[in-house]
């Protein structure tokens, strides 16, 4: 049911239906061990590893969508793009993309990204790596401090908009607020991020475990 504090727009259902996923993600060893500043070198080049591998078919997909739904055209999508930011720090941390393997969480994510049946669906999933660049660049700042580093070298993916974060997630949600969604598009969207969150949360556990 709707309620009387319902939040307007597309934008609004998505952040309050997975304000609680979130708050899981977020509490996940690895996500804490990120913002911590604690996290191992390794596992942190085997996180940047397994997003690339999300963020190649992802932006694939999002190119396919963008050919066929006219309405996305605004968002301005390919520059907001993370893949060659991993692949700028993998390089500088001298992971060879070539020889990455793809984790469950991995394989189960890039088969949903691949087979997302509607723009719809896939602007759900969009949307869970678009909003994470808002607590990633928390996450440079501590790795950063922990590391000692006065540079963004590594790290580029987690922080790659700098001082203009912000201004371009502000524009991205009005961006897709403006989009004429259906009723039945928002519904699917909505359980697109649901589900990418919990998918988001498994992979940080394999990885954390790894
Ligand atoms: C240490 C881990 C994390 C921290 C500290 C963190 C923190 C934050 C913060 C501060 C915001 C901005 C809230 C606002 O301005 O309204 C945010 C938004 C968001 N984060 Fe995270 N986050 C973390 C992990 C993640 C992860 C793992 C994901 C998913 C991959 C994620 C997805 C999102 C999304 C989608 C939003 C946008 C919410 C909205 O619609 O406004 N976050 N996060």
């Amino acid at each position: 049911m709707t309620t009387a504090t319902a939040p307007a727009g597309i934008m609004g259902r998505l952040k309050a239906e997975t304000a609680e996923q979130h708050a899981i993600a977020e509490a996940k060893p690895l996500e804490a061990a990120l913002i911590g500043g604690s996290i191992a070198h390794d596992q942190y080049k085997d996180y940047l590893a397994q997003r690339w591998l999300i963020h190649r078919e992802l932006e694939a997909a999002t190119d396919r969508v963008l050919e066929e739904d006219r309405r996305l055209s605004g968002l301005g999508l390919p520059d907001l793009y993370q893949t060659a930011n991993l692949e700028a720090d993998l390089a500088h941390l001298g992971l060879d993309t070539a020889a990455i393997k793809p984790l469950k969480g991995s394989e189960d994510l890039i088969g949903t990204i691949r087979n997302a049946p509607s723009p719809a669906v896939l602007m759900g999933i969009y949307y869970v790596f678009e909003g994470s660049k808002n607590g990633a660049r928390f996450i440079a700042r501590s790795l950063g401090k922990a590391w000692g580093k006065t540079d963004l070298e590594g790290m580029k993916y987690l922080d790659p908009h700098g001082e203009a974060q912000r201004g371009l997630w502000m524009k991205f949600r009005e961006d897709m607020n403006a989009i004429d969604w259906s009723a039945e598009e928002q519904d699917v969207m909505v359980k697109a991020a649901q589900d990418t969150f919990d998918a988001i949360s498994a992979l940080d556990d394999e990885i954390h475990a790894a």
